[in-house]
């Protein structure tokens, strides 16, 4: 799934209705000019974090823009996985429509910590701080579906970009159960997308795949 939006990420505060064409165009996965930025990196996030005190954001779309989608792939008694969570609302506005089971992970501890003090009450919402690329402690075919607003775009924004987006797209796809749902809500064009998530298929067997994504995550 597409953002409708295809404004790009930006160092500065904000999210994607703030942005502007010049940031689409300093990416590093070959949409643009190559400048790297800071954004695959936990300290960049952790700092904005401290810096934005906890305030909720939400990157490209609220959930109610979402829900058509959402709710078609995956129905409420979905196990979820939500990558790279953020201050986002999106999960907690998705237990107010009925879901019960989210795991949310992000690599910022800081957020991690204050997303967890902020639910404490919600048991339907869990936190864990965790690196996309290595999620080897879930078990394989763990969820049914896993969303991913803006996480995968970070990485494409990191060093070593094309290594980043392969080991994270296996790891999806090694925790999802068969038949499980990937929605990827992103800025990039579907050409800078698409070949990322086709790279399972491309790589033989699912028992492949799984040795592959072991070996890449450790
Ligand atoms: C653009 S923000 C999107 C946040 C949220 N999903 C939203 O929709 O508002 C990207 C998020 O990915 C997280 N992130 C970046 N690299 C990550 C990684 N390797 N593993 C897990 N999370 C990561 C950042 O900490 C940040 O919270």
């Amino acid at each position: 799934m597409s953002s409708s939006s295809a404004a790009p990420m930006s160092p500065s505060r904000g999210g994607a209705e703030e942005e502007d064409e010049e940031g689409a165009a300093r990416t590093s996965d070959g949409s643009g000019g190559g400048t790297v930025f800071s954004y695959g990196e936990a300290g960049y996030w952790d700092a904005r974090y401290v810096e934005e005190g906890g305030a909720p954001y939400d990157w490209y779309q609220r959930y109610a823009a979402l829900r058509p989608f959402v709710r078609l792939f995956a129905p409420p008694a979905s196990r979820l996985l939500m990558i790279g969570c953020g201050s986002a609302l999106i999960s907690e506005d998705m237990v107010a429509d009925g879901y019960t089971d989210i795991m949310n992970i992000d690599i910022s501890s800081v957020v991690i910590e204050m997303m967890r003090k902020k639910y404490f009450d919600i048991p339907q919402l869990q936190y864990m701080q965790m690196d996309v690329r290595d999620m080897s402690i879930f078990s394989d075919e763990s969820f049914d579906c896993a969303i991913d607003k803006g996480t995968l775009d970070s990485l494409m924004c990191g060093v070593e970009a094309p290594l980043s987006a392969a080991r994270m797209v296996l790891e999806v796809d090694r925790l999802l159960k068969p038949g499980g749902v990937f929605m990827l809500i992103t800025y990039g064009d579907p050409s800078a997308r698409v070949p990322h998530l086709n790279q399972p298929q491309d790589l033989g067997s699912r028992e492949r795949r799984k040795d592959l994504s072991s070996i890449l995550s450790h």
